[in-house]
Protein backbone atom coordinates (compact mmCIF):
# COMPACT_ATOMS: atom_id res chain seq x y z
CA UNK A 1 0.00 0.00 0.00
CA UNK A 2 1.15 3.57 -0.59
CA UNK A 3 0.79 6.13 0.99
CA UNK A 4 -2.16 7.86 0.77
CA UNK A 5 -3.81 11.65 1.53
CA UNK A 6 -7.11 13.12 1.59
CA UNK A 7 -8.33 16.52 -0.05
CA UNK A 8 -11.97 17.57 1.27
CA UNK A 9 -13.26 20.49 -0.73
CA UNK A 10 -15.11 22.53 1.43
CA UNK A 11 -14.78 25.88 0.13
CA UNK A 12 -17.57 26.44 -2.14
CA UNK A 13 -20.17 29.29 -1.62
CA UNK A 14 -22.86 27.44 -1.82
CA UNK A 15 -25.04 29.61 -3.67
CA UNK A 16 -28.02 27.39 -4.33
CA UNK A 17 -28.50 27.02 -0.34
CA UNK A 18 -29.63 30.32 -0.33
CA UNK A 19 -28.52 30.50 3.32
CA UNK A 20 -25.85 32.98 5.51
CA UNK A 21 -24.54 28.92 6.93
CA UNK A 22 -21.85 27.54 4.93
CA UNK A 23 -23.07 24.55 2.52
CA UNK A 24 -20.70 22.14 3.92
CA UNK A 25 -21.87 23.62 7.74
CA UNK A 26 -25.60 22.29 7.00
CA UNK A 27 -26.51 19.52 8.88
CA UNK A 28 -27.61 15.89 8.49
CA UNK A 29 -29.12 14.34 11.14
CA UNK A 30 -27.55 16.72 13.60
CA UNK A 31 -24.11 16.08 12.45
CA UNK A 32 -22.51 19.15 9.78
CA UNK A 33 -22.07 17.73 6.05
CA UNK A 34 -18.22 18.06 6.38
CA UNK A 35 -17.70 16.44 9.42
CA UNK A 36 -20.13 13.19 8.14
CA UNK A 37 -17.23 13.27 4.87
CA UNK A 38 -13.71 13.79 7.46
CA UNK A 39 -15.90 11.00 9.90
CA UNK A 40 -15.59 8.33 6.93
CA UNK A 41 -11.81 9.29 6.00
CA UNK A 42 -10.51 9.23 9.35
CA UNK A 43 -10.56 5.40 9.90
CA UNK A 44 -8.72 5.19 6.62
CA UNK A 45 -5.18 5.38 7.87
CA UNK A 46 -4.41 8.47 6.08
CA UNK A 47 -1.16 10.58 6.23
CA UNK A 48 -2.51 13.85 5.91
CA UNK A 49 -6.38 15.10 5.40
CA UNK A 50 -6.78 18.45 4.01
CA UNK A 51 -9.78 20.69 3.71
CA UNK A 52 -9.58 23.11 1.77
CA UNK A 53 -12.05 26.24 3.00
CA UNK A 54 -13.22 29.62 1.49
CA UNK A 55 -12.22 32.57 2.84
CA UNK A 56 -13.63 33.34 6.40
CA UNK A 57 -14.81 30.11 6.67
CA UNK A 58 -13.21 30.05 10.30
CA UNK A 59 -16.46 28.01 11.16
CA UNK A 60 -15.70 25.39 8.89
CA UNK A 61 -12.57 25.15 10.65
CA UNK A 62 -14.28 25.12 14.75
CA UNK A 63 -16.25 22.51 13.37
CA UNK A 64 -13.05 20.01 12.55
CA UNK A 65 -10.93 21.00 14.80
CA UNK A 66 -7.88 18.98 14.49
CA UNK A 67 -8.98 16.19 12.94
CA UNK A 68 -8.03 18.02 9.49
CA UNK A 69 -5.54 20.61 8.48
CA UNK A 70 -6.64 23.89 6.26
CA UNK A 71 -5.80 25.27 3.29
CA UNK A 72 -7.63 28.86 2.22
CA UNK A 73 -8.74 28.87 -1.43
CA UNK A 74 -9.47 33.11 -1.13
CA UNK A 75 -11.83 32.78 -4.68
CA UNK A 76 -13.37 30.45 -5.56
CA UNK A 77 -12.68 29.20 -8.88
CA UNK A 78 -13.70 25.60 -9.35
CA UNK A 79 -12.82 22.45 -7.80
CA UNK A 80 -9.73 21.83 -9.86
CA UNK A 81 -8.28 25.32 -8.38
CA UNK A 82 -9.76 24.12 -4.78
CA UNK A 83 -7.56 21.06 -4.89
CA UNK A 84 -4.12 23.21 -6.30
CA UNK A 85 -4.47 24.59 -2.80
CA UNK A 86 -3.37 21.91 -1.04
CA UNK A 87 -0.19 21.16 -3.02
CA UNK A 88 1.70 23.21 -0.61
CA UNK A 89 0.79 20.43 1.75
CA UNK A 90 1.17 17.66 -1.12
CA UNK A 91 3.09 18.90 -3.38
CA UNK A 92 6.33 16.16 -4.59
CA UNK A 93 5.12 13.76 -2.49
CA UNK A 94 4.50 10.10 -3.63
CA UNK A 95 1.37 7.78 -2.82
CA UNK A 96 -2.56 8.18 -3.86
CA UNK A 97 -4.73 11.10 -3.22
CA UNK A 98 -8.29 10.96 -2.92
CA UNK A 99 -10.25 13.94 -3.17
CA UNK A 100 -13.65 13.72 -1.75
CA UNK A 101 -16.79 16.90 -1.71
CA UNK A 102 -17.53 18.07 1.52
CA UNK A 103 -21.23 18.31 0.06
CA UNK A 104 -21.47 14.01 -0.19
CA UNK A 105 -22.46 13.37 3.70
CA UNK A 106 -23.62 9.65 2.90
CA UNK A 107 -20.59 8.82 1.39
CA UNK A 108 -19.18 5.61 3.34
CA UNK A 109 -15.52 4.29 4.77
CA UNK A 110 -16.23 1.34 2.33
CA UNK A 111 -17.13 2.72 -0.70
CA UNK A 112 -13.80 4.92 -0.12
CA UNK A 113 -11.68 2.20 0.74
CA UNK A 114 -12.97 -0.05 -2.22
CA UNK A 115 -12.58 2.74 -4.47
CA UNK A 116 -8.67 3.05 -3.40
CA UNK A 117 -8.30 -0.29 -3.58
CA UNK A 118 -9.68 -0.71 -7.54
CA UNK A 119 -7.31 2.22 -8.06
CA UNK A 120 -4.39 0.35 -6.50
CA UNK A 121 -5.40 -3.04 -7.94
CA UNK A 122 -5.52 -1.66 -11.54
CA UNK A 123 -2.38 0.66 -11.02
CA UNK A 124 -4.59 3.64 -12.71
CA UNK A 125 -3.38 7.31 -12.56
CA UNK A 126 -7.36 8.18 -11.70
CA UNK A 127 -9.59 6.52 -10.36
CA UNK A 128 -12.94 8.15 -10.64
CA UNK A 129 -16.02 6.46 -8.50
CA UNK A 130 -19.13 6.98 -10.49
CA UNK A 131 -22.64 5.83 -9.99
CA UNK A 132 -25.92 5.58 -12.62
CA UNK A 133 -28.82 7.73 -11.07
CA UNK A 134 -32.52 7.74 -12.36
CA UNK A 135 -32.30 11.51 -12.61
CA UNK A 136 -28.45 12.72 -13.47
CA UNK A 137 -29.77 16.60 -13.68
CA UNK A 138 -26.55 18.70 -12.53
CA UNK A 139 -24.01 15.87 -12.27
CA UNK A 140 -20.95 15.79 -14.36
CA UNK A 141 -21.65 12.92 -16.86
CA UNK A 142 -18.87 10.18 -17.25
CA UNK A 143 -18.72 9.57 -21.20
CA UNK A 144 -16.81 6.26 -22.19
CA UNK A 145 -15.93 5.20 -25.86
CA UNK A 146 -16.90 2.48 -27.53
CA UNK A 147 -14.24 0.24 -25.52
CA UNK A 148 -16.04 1.19 -22.51
CA UNK A 149 -13.30 3.55 -21.44
CA UNK A 150 -13.37 6.88 -19.81
CA UNK A 151 -12.95 8.99 -22.07
CA UNK A 152 -13.78 12.39 -19.83
CA UNK A 153 -16.36 14.13 -17.66
CA UNK A 154 -18.74 16.56 -19.12
CA UNK A 155 -20.42 18.80 -17.01
CA UNK A 156 -24.26 18.84 -16.73
CA UNK A 157 -24.27 23.13 -17.94
CA UNK A 158 -21.53 21.97 -21.01
CA UNK A 159 -23.08 18.89 -22.18
CA UNK A 160 -24.67 18.03 -25.72
CA UNK A 161 -28.44 16.93 -25.16
CA UNK A 162 -26.91 13.65 -26.04
CA UNK A 163 -24.64 13.35 -23.33
CA UNK A 164 -27.17 15.08 -20.88
CA UNK A 165 -28.98 11.52 -21.89
CA UNK A 166 -25.86 9.88 -20.12
CA UNK A 167 -27.05 8.99 -16.78
CA UNK A 168 -23.60 7.57 -15.46
CA UNK A 169 -22.20 10.36 -13.27
CA UNK A 170 -19.08 11.68 -11.36
CA UNK A 171 -19.84 11.15 -7.93
CA UNK A 172 -16.84 13.93 -6.87
CA UNK A 173 -14.68 11.24 -5.20
CA UNK A 174 -11.56 10.88 -7.55
CA UNK A 175 -8.12 8.48 -6.68
CA UNK A 176 -5.27 10.17 -8.14
CA UNK A 177 -1.55 9.50 -8.44
CA UNK A 178 -0.29 12.29 -6.10
CA UNK A 179 2.48 13.33 -8.23
CA UNK A 180 0.36 13.32 -11.50
CA UNK A 181 -2.42 15.07 -9.98
CA UNK A 182 -0.79 18.60 -9.61
CA UNK A 183 1.26 18.37 -12.97
CA UNK A 184 -2.03 18.11 -14.49
CA UNK A 185 -3.66 20.74 -12.36
CA UNK A 186 -1.32 23.14 -14.29
CA UNK A 187 -3.21 22.89 -17.73
CA UNK A 188 -6.28 22.85 -16.76
CA UNK A 189 -7.97 25.77 -18.18
CA UNK A 190 -11.46 27.53 -17.30
CA UNK A 191 -12.54 27.54 -20.77
CA UNK A 192 -16.51 26.44 -20.07
CA UNK A 193 -19.50 27.61 -19.45
CA UNK A 194 -19.22 28.09 -15.66
CA UNK A 195 -15.46 29.80 -16.36
CA UNK A 196 -14.16 27.62 -13.31
CA UNK A 197 -11.13 25.47 -13.25
CA UNK A 198 -12.54 21.83 -13.17
CA UNK A 199 -10.97 19.24 -11.41
CA UNK A 200 -12.60 16.72 -13.93
CA UNK A 201 -10.41 17.91 -16.78
CA UNK A 202 -7.88 16.09 -15.06
CA UNK A 203 -9.44 13.03 -16.81
CA UNK A 204 -8.88 14.27 -19.91
CA UNK A 205 -5.30 15.54 -19.37
CA UNK A 206 -4.33 11.87 -18.15
CA UNK A 207 -5.94 10.31 -21.13
CA UNK A 208 -4.37 12.37 -23.97
CA UNK A 209 -0.82 11.71 -22.00
CA UNK A 210 -1.82 8.31 -22.01
CA UNK A 211 -1.94 7.77 -18.47
CA UNK A 212 -4.41 5.09 -17.05
CA UNK A 213 -7.85 6.69 -16.17
CA UNK A 214 -10.22 3.76 -14.15
CA UNK A 215 -13.55 4.23 -13.07
CA UNK A 216 -15.18 2.18 -10.15
CA UNK A 217 -18.74 1.90 -10.50
CA UNK A 218 -20.70 1.66 -7.07
CA UNK A 219 -24.10 -0.09 -7.11
CA UNK A 220 -25.28 2.55 -4.79
CA UNK A 221 -26.26 6.14 -6.16
CA UNK A 222 -27.81 7.13 -3.08
CA UNK A 223 -24.52 7.22 -1.17
CA UNK A 224 -23.32 9.62 -3.66
CA UNK A 225 -25.41 12.19 -3.66
CA UNK A 226 -24.15 15.38 -3.50
CA UNK A 227 -26.29 18.25 -1.57
CA UNK A 228 -26.21 22.09 -3.35
CA UNK A 229 -29.68 23.37 -2.01
CA UNK A 230 -32.41 22.20 0.54
CA UNK A 231 -34.65 19.41 -1.53
CA UNK A 232 -31.06 17.83 -1.93
CA UNK A 233 -30.44 18.19 1.70
CA UNK A 234 -33.71 16.75 2.77
CA UNK A 235 -33.53 13.87 0.85
CA UNK A 236 -30.04 13.22 2.43
CA UNK A 237 -31.69 13.58 6.23
CA UNK A 238 -34.12 11.07 4.75
CA UNK A 239 -31.56 8.91 3.39
CA UNK A 240 -29.48 9.12 6.60
CA UNK A 241 -31.65 8.47 8.58
CA UNK A 242 -32.70 5.20 7.12
CA UNK A 243 -29.44 3.58 7.06
CA UNK A 244 -28.80 4.73 10.38
CA UNK A 245 -32.52 3.31 11.54
CA UNK A 246 -31.78 0.19 10.09
CA UNK A 247 -28.53 -0.49 11.24
CA UNK A 248 -30.57 -0.43 15.10
CA UNK A 249 -33.17 -2.57 13.46
CA UNK A 250 -30.64 -5.10 12.61
CA UNK A 251 -28.92 -5.35 15.84
CA UNK A 252 -32.25 -5.79 18.02
CA UNK A 253 -33.99 -2.07 18.56
CA UNK A 254 -37.37 -2.01 17.45
CA UNK A 255 -38.31 0.92 16.12
CA UNK A 256 -41.96 1.44 15.37
CA UNK A 257 -42.04 4.38 13.02
CA UNK A 258 -39.13 4.68 11.15
CA UNK A 259 -39.99 7.35 8.97
CA UNK A 260 -40.78 8.93 12.40
CA UNK A 261 -37.77 8.54 14.31
CA UNK A 262 -34.62 11.10 14.41
CA UNK A 263 -31.45 9.19 15.42
CA UNK A 264 -28.30 10.62 15.32
CA UNK A 265 -25.17 8.92 13.73
CA UNK A 266 -23.15 8.48 16.97
CA UNK A 267 -25.95 7.41 19.03
CA UNK A 268 -25.49 3.81 21.35
CA UNK A 269 -28.42 1.84 21.13
CA UNK A 270 -28.65 -1.58 22.89
CA UNK A 271 -30.93 -4.69 21.76
CA UNK A 272 -34.43 -4.36 22.85
CA UNK A 273 -34.99 -1.40 23.18
CA UNK A 274 -38.49 -0.04 21.80
CA UNK A 275 -38.29 3.47 19.97
CA UNK A 276 -41.89 4.81 19.90
CA UNK A 277 -43.23 7.28 17.14
CA UNK A 278 -41.86 10.83 17.13
CA UNK A 279 -39.05 9.87 19.13
CA UNK A 280 -35.44 12.03 18.25
CA UNK A 281 -32.35 10.85 20.05
CA UNK A 282 -29.12 12.95 19.22
CA UNK A 283 -25.45 13.94 19.62
CA UNK A 284 -23.87 10.98 22.32
CA UNK A 285 -27.07 9.32 23.45
CA UNK A 286 -26.44 6.08 24.58
CA UNK A 287 -29.44 4.23 25.82
CA UNK A 288 -29.19 0.29 27.54
CA UNK A 289 -31.44 -2.58 27.19
CA UNK A 290 -35.23 -2.81 27.42
CA UNK A 291 -35.34 0.56 27.78
CA UNK A 292 -38.36 2.53 25.71
CA UNK A 293 -38.26 5.89 24.56
CA UNK A 294 -40.79 7.78 23.15
CA UNK A 295 -43.45 8.38 21.82
CA UNK A 296 -42.67 11.81 21.20
CA UNK A 297 -39.38 12.38 23.09
CA UNK A 298 -35.96 14.15 22.85
CA UNK A 299 -33.01 12.81 24.16
CA UNK A 300 -29.58 15.13 23.61
CA UNK A 301 -26.45 13.93 25.26
CA UNK A 302 -27.75 11.84 27.89
CA UNK A 303 -27.18 8.20 29.36
CA UNK A 304 -30.77 6.54 29.73
CA UNK A 305 -30.14 3.18 31.82
CA UNK A 306 -31.58 -0.08 31.22
CA UNK A 307 -35.14 -0.37 31.83
CA UNK A 308 -36.11 3.30 31.70
CA UNK A 309 -39.17 4.54 30.49
CA UNK A 310 -39.19 7.72 28.85
CA UNK A 311 -42.63 8.91 27.49
CA UNK A 312 -43.61 12.66 26.22
CA UNK A 313 -40.34 14.08 26.94
CA UNK A 314 -37.32 15.73 26.35
CA UNK A 315 -33.57 15.10 28.62
CA UNK A 316 -30.58 16.72 27.77
CA UNK A 317 -26.96 16.01 29.03
CA UNK A 318 -27.87 14.34 31.70
CA UNK A 319 -27.37 10.06 33.22
CA UNK A 320 -30.62 8.69 34.41
CA UNK A 321 -30.11 5.30 35.74
CA UNK A 322 -31.93 1.78 35.63
CA UNK A 323 -35.82 1.24 35.73
CA UNK A 324 -36.45 4.95 35.84
CA UNK A 325 -40.23 6.01 34.99
CA UNK A 326 -39.88 9.82 33.03
CA UNK A 327 -42.97 11.40 31.76
CA UNK A 328 -45.19 12.47 30.17
CA UNK A 329 -44.13 15.86 29.82
CA UNK A 330 -41.14 16.24 32.05
CA UNK A 331 -37.87 18.09 31.51
CA UNK A 332 -34.75 17.01 32.38
CA UNK A 333 -32.15 19.71 31.64
CA UNK A 334 -28.47 19.62 31.80
CA UNK A 335 -26.66 17.68 34.39
CA UNK A 336 -29.42 15.97 35.75
CA UNK A 337 -28.42 12.55 37.38
CA UNK A 338 -30.66 10.27 38.38
CA UNK A 339 -30.63 6.92 39.95
CA UNK A 340 -32.04 3.62 39.81
CA UNK A 341 -36.00 2.67 40.25
CA UNK A 342 -36.59 6.84 40.03
CA UNK A 343 -39.81 8.21 39.08
CA UNK A 344 -39.54 11.31 37.74
CA UNK A 345 -43.47 12.22 36.79
CA UNK A 346 -45.44 14.41 34.76
CA UNK A 347 -44.33 18.24 34.77
CA UNK A 348 -41.43 17.99 36.43
CA UNK A 349 -38.42 19.90 35.84
CA UNK A 350 -35.18 18.86 36.96
CA UNK A 351 -32.05 20.44 36.67
CA UNK A 352 -28.73 20.53 37.58
CA UNK A 353 -29.72 17.98 40.76
CA UNK A 354 -28.65 14.59 41.64
CA UNK A 355 -32.08 12.03 42.78
CA UNK A 356 -31.32 9.03 44.18
CA UNK A 357 -32.45 5.18 43.61
CA UNK A 358 -35.82 4.41 44.54
CA UNK A 359 -36.84 8.60 44.75
CA UNK A 360 -39.69 9.98 43.89
CA UNK A 361 -40.79 13.62 42.05
CA UNK A 362 -44.41 12.31 40.51
CA UNK A 363 -45.87 15.84 39.92
CA UNK A 364 -45.91 19.48 38.97
CA UNK A 365 -42.10 20.26 40.57
CA UNK A 366 -38.69 22.27 39.92
CA UNK A 367 -36.37 20.91 41.63
CA UNK A 368 -32.83 22.45 40.46
CA UNK A 369 -29.20 22.76 42.26
CA UNK A 370 -30.60 20.10 44.82
CA UNK A 371 -29.25 16.71 45.79
CA UNK A 372 -32.08 14.27 47.22
CA UNK A 373 -30.75 11.08 48.89
CA UNK A 374 -32.25 7.65 48.35
CA UNK A 375 -36.18 6.47 49.06
CA UNK A 376 -37.35 10.62 48.90
CA UNK A 377 -41.06 11.22 47.99
CA UNK A 378 -41.57 14.93 46.96
CA UNK A 379 -45.41 16.12 47.12
CA UNK A 380 -47.21 17.08 44.26
CA UNK A 381 -46.11 20.73 43.32
CA UNK A 382 -42.96 21.11 45.53
CA UNK A 383 -40.22 23.76 44.38
CA UNK A 384 -36.68 24.19 45.27
CA UNK A 385 -36.48 28.03 45.86
CA UNK A 386 -32.99 27.65 44.19
CA UNK A 387 -32.91 31.49 43.07
CA UNK A 388 -32.73 34.84 44.51
CA UNK A 389 -32.16 37.25 41.70
CA UNK A 390 -28.34 37.28 41.86
CA UNK A 391 -26.84 33.58 42.73
CA UNK A 392 -28.14 30.07 43.11
CA UNK A 393 -28.19 27.69 45.98
CA UNK A 394 -28.60 24.28 46.78
CA UNK A 395 -31.12 22.35 48.34
CA UNK A 396 -29.89 19.15 50.39
CA UNK A 397 -32.91 16.39 50.95
CA UNK A 398 -31.41 13.40 52.90
CA UNK A 399 -32.72 9.60 52.31
CA UNK A 400 -36.13 8.50 53.07
CA UNK A 401 -37.72 12.26 53.61
CA UNK A 402 -41.11 12.87 53.09
CA UNK A 403 -41.92 15.95 51.17
CA UNK A 404 -45.66 17.34 51.57
CA UNK A 405 -47.37 18.64 48.88
CA UNK A 406 -47.02 22.43 47.30
CA UNK A 407 -43.73 22.84 49.81
CA UNK A 408 -41.37 25.51 49.29
CA UNK A 409 -37.73 24.55 50.16
CA UNK A 410 -36.06 27.73 50.25
CA UNK A 411 -31.90 27.34 49.57
CA UNK A 412 -29.66 27.19 51.05
CA UNK A 413 -31.48 24.69 53.19
CA UNK A 414 -31.21 20.94 54.31
CA UNK A 415 -33.72 18.54 55.16
CA UNK A 416 -32.65 15.57 57.32
CA UNK A 417 -32.87 12.14 56.77
CA UNK A 418 -36.36 10.40 57.16
CA UNK A 419 -37.49 14.23 58.45
CA UNK A 420 -41.25 14.70 57.00
CA UNK A 421 -42.33 18.15 55.57
CA UNK A 422 -45.95 19.12 56.24
CA UNK A 423 -47.97 20.18 53.24
CA UNK A 424 -47.97 23.64 51.92
CA UNK A 425 -45.02 24.74 53.81
CA UNK A 426 -42.17 27.05 53.02
CA UNK A 427 -39.28 25.88 54.43
CA UNK A 428 -36.35 28.30 54.97
CA UNK A 429 -34.13 26.83 58.09
CA UNK A 430 -32.55 23.44 57.91
CA UNK A 431 -34.76 20.49 59.20
CA UNK A 432 -33.11 17.85 61.67
CA UNK A 433 -33.12 14.12 60.40
CA UNK A 434 -36.66 12.33 61.91
CA UNK A 435 -38.28 15.85 62.52
CA UNK A 436 -41.61 16.90 61.30
CA UNK A 437 -41.40 20.54 60.30
CA UNK A 438 -44.82 22.62 59.63
CA UNK A 439 -44.62 25.95 57.92
CA UNK A 440 -47.49 27.82 57.37
CA UNK A 441 -50.15 30.05 58.75
CA UNK A 442 -52.61 28.63 61.07
CA UNK A 443 -55.85 27.75 59.74
CA UNK A 444 -58.73 30.23 61.30
CA UNK A 445 -62.47 28.79 60.67
CA UNK A 446 -65.23 31.91 61.38
CA UNK A 447 -68.45 29.47 61.80
CA UNK A 448 -71.56 31.08 59.63
CA UNK A 449 -68.80 33.81 58.00
CA UNK A 450 -69.64 33.13 54.84
CA UNK A 451 -73.02 33.75 54.34
CA UNK A 452 -72.09 37.51 55.03
CA UNK A 453 -70.55 37.51 51.56
CA UNK A 454 -73.17 35.76 50.35
C1 LIG B 1 -19.26 18.73 -8.86
C2 LIG B 1 -18.54 18.18 -10.10
C3 LIG B 1 -19.52 17.28 -10.86
C4 LIG B 1 -20.00 16.16 -9.95
C5 LIG B 1 -20.58 16.72 -8.67
C6 LIG B 1 -20.84 15.61 -7.68
C7 LIG B 1 -16.93 19.81 -10.89
C8 LIG B 1 -16.64 20.90 -11.83
N1 LIG B 1 -18.14 19.29 -10.94
O1 LIG B 1 -20.33 19.55 -9.29
O2 LIG B 1 -18.86 16.71 -11.98
O3 LIG B 1 -20.97 15.39 -10.63
O4 LIG B 1 -19.69 17.66 -8.02
O5 LIG B 1 -21.55 16.04 -6.54
O6 LIG B 1 -16.05 19.41 -10.10
N2 LIG B 1 -15.64 23.74 -4.08
C9 LIG B 1 -14.52 24.40 -3.59
N3 LIG B 1 -14.01 25.45 -4.30
C10 LIG B 1 -14.55 25.87 -5.47
C11 LIG B 1 -15.71 25.18 -5.95
C12 LIG B 1 -16.20 24.12 -5.25
O7 LIG B 1 -13.99 24.05 -2.54
O8 LIG B 1 -14.04 26.83 -6.04
C13 LIG B 1 -16.18 22.62 -3.31
C14 LIG B 1 -17.60 22.83 -2.81
O9 LIG B 1 -17.61 23.36 -1.49
C15 LIG B 1 -18.19 21.42 -2.84
C16 LIG B 1 -17.38 20.73 -3.92
O10 LIG B 1 -16.23 21.50 -4.13
O11 LIG B 1 -18.03 20.75 -1.62
C17 LIG B 1 -18.16 20.55 -5.21
O12 LIG B 1 -18.53 21.83 -5.68
P1 LIG B 1 -19.99 22.11 -6.22
O13 LIG B 1 -20.08 23.53 -6.61
O14 LIG B 1 -20.98 21.58 -5.28
O15 LIG B 1 -19.93 21.24 -7.55
P2 LIG B 1 -21.13 20.56 -8.33
O16 LIG B 1 -21.77 21.57 -9.19
O17 LIG B 1 -21.98 19.82 -7.42
CA1 LIG C 1 -22.10 19.61 -5.22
Amino acid sequence: MSNRYAIVLAAGKGTRMKSKLYKVLHPVLGKPMVQHVVDQLKPLGLEDIITVVGFGAEKVQEQLGDTAQFVVQEEQLGTGHAVQQAEKYLGGKQGTTIVVCGDTPLLTEETIQAALDHHESEQAAVTILTAVADDPTGYGRIVRDDSGQVNKIVEHKDATPAEQAIQEINTGTFCFDNEMLFAALQQVSNDNSQGEYYLPDVIQIAQEQKQKVAAFLTDNFDETIGVNDRVALAKAEVLMKKRVNEHHMRNGVTIIDPANTYIGVDVEIAADVVIEPGTVLKGNTKVEADAIIGPHSEVNDSHIGEGTVVRHSLANESYIGKRVQIGPFAHIRPAADIGNDVKIGNFVEIKKAKVDNNSKVSHLSYIGDAEIGSGVNVGCGTITVNYDGKNKFKTFIEDDAFIGCNANLIAPVRIGKGALIAAGSTIHEDVPGNALSIGRAKQVNKEEYAKKYK
